[in-house]
């Protein structure tokens, strides 16, 4: 066996940053599959310690060989957005769990060590919400613990759940796998990851309604008001995705301590409600292009219904103890909000502003 790592979703936003830290750092071989190469079209051919199976992940007939020849198989591969939550659930909850269910039997099969990506929003709502204030640090129902939060999610016919229901439902089947069969498994949930190269621009490089940093892009480059959803007093922690990566990297190397759990993985200093997020992007954008036109930089109220659609429900806050990937790992995430939106915006203009 070789100490390959494969990785199921390479030319996503967290797979293009893992697969180039693991090129830049190690001497591991990387198997990569992909049906995209938008983000690593300039590393396909370019690196020898990586091979790369371009098209249906769950199709290709390179899978086996290479889970069974790996160390460590990382499955990132879902639609993963909210847009798509209650247009295209049934592609929603096939790509969050049907298609997965294919790479838990083979780690199991092959004894393979599965990291697998889960979400944040497996939480849903907060339980304080639901009895009390969950703007309120102190009412501990608040804070998201791996191992002890109650999961909530919303009615079936408010599709939004389609998505988290599905991830949940796939860490109790790779829970399932690990008691009654022994699978070696880490499960994370990633908390609001921001950086370059996350989502798309619509009309440029993709279609729909993207996450909201990049929605956020969308109007500072297309002079539109940033839309606020149910007046942005949503609040989400927002995480750089090289202290992400550092994560990953620090449960690889301290597996004795990383298998069999689950790690959120998010940044508590950086949160903020979706509101400040927007005026402090604002602020930032006035910061780099002093000489940018600032009658056009507002904001305007809009309802989660007209902006995504019926059927959409929304998490009001996750908030993550991370004291857990801590203790088992050394893991403290290090940029802060402002720097990490910094970076971000910069790589955005860089990459859209001369279109
Ligand atoms: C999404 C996914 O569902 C999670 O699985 C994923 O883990 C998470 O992103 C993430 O990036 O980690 P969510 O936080 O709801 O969850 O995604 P966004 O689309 O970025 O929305 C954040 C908040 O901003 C929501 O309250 C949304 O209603 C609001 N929003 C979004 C706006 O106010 N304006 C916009 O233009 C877009």
């Amino acid at each position: 066996m070789s100490d390959a790592i494969t990785i199921l979703g390479c030319d996503g936003f967290i797979g293009s940053h893992l697969l180039e830290y693991f090129l830049a750092n190690g001497n591991k071989t990387i198997y990569g599959f992909d049906q995209d190469t938008r983000r690593i079209s300039h590393i396909v051919k370019s690196d020898k310690r990586f091979q790369f199976f371009q098209g249906d992940i769950y199709l290709s007939p390179d899978l086996d060989r290479c889970i069974n020849d790996s160390e460590v198989v990382i499955s990132l591969a879902a639609l993963c957005n909210p847009s798509l939550y209650n247009t295209l659930p049934v592609d929603v909850i096939e790509s969050n769990f049907n298609n997965p269910v294919k790479i838990v039997k083979m780690c199991t099969k092959y004894k393979k060590w599965l990291i697998h990506f889960s979400t944040s929003e497996v939480y849903g709502k907060t339980e304080a919400s639901l009895h009390c204030d969950s703007y309120d640090l102190h009412c501990s129902d608040v804070i998201m613990k791996e191992d002890q939060s109650q999961l909530i999610l919303g009615p079936v016919s408010a599709q939004r759940w389609s998505y988290a229901a599905a991830k949940q439902l796939l860490e109790r089947y790779i829970f399932a796998h690990a008691i009654q069969y022994g699978l070696h498994y880490t499960i994370i949930r990633p908390f609001n990851f921001i950086g370059p190269t996350m989502d798309f621009i619509p009309g440029v490089d993709g279609d729909g309604v993207p996450r909201v940093l990049a929605c956020f892009m969308d109007s500072l480059l297309n002079k539109k008001d940033l839309c606020l959803v149910d007046e942005g007093k949503n609040k989400r922690v927002f995480t750089y995705i090289n202290d992400a990566v550092n994560a990953v990297k620090l449960i690889i190397d301290n597996k004795q301590n990383s298998v069999g759990h689950i790690f959120n993985i998010g940044n508590p200093q950086n949160e903020c409600t979706i509101k400040e997020l927007a005026l402090l992007i604002i602020g930032i954008y006035q910061h780099l292009y002093p000489d940018c036109d600032k009658s056009l930089l507002n904001v305007k109220h809009v309802t989660a219904e007209s902006f995504y659609g019926a059927g959409y429900e929304d998490s009001d806050r996750r908030y993550p103890d991370i004291s857990k990937i801590q203790k088992a790992t050394g893991w403290v995430p290090a940029v802060d909000l402002k720097t990490a939106l910094t970076e971000t915006m910069k790589a955005y203009m860089k990459k859209y502003a001369s279109r």
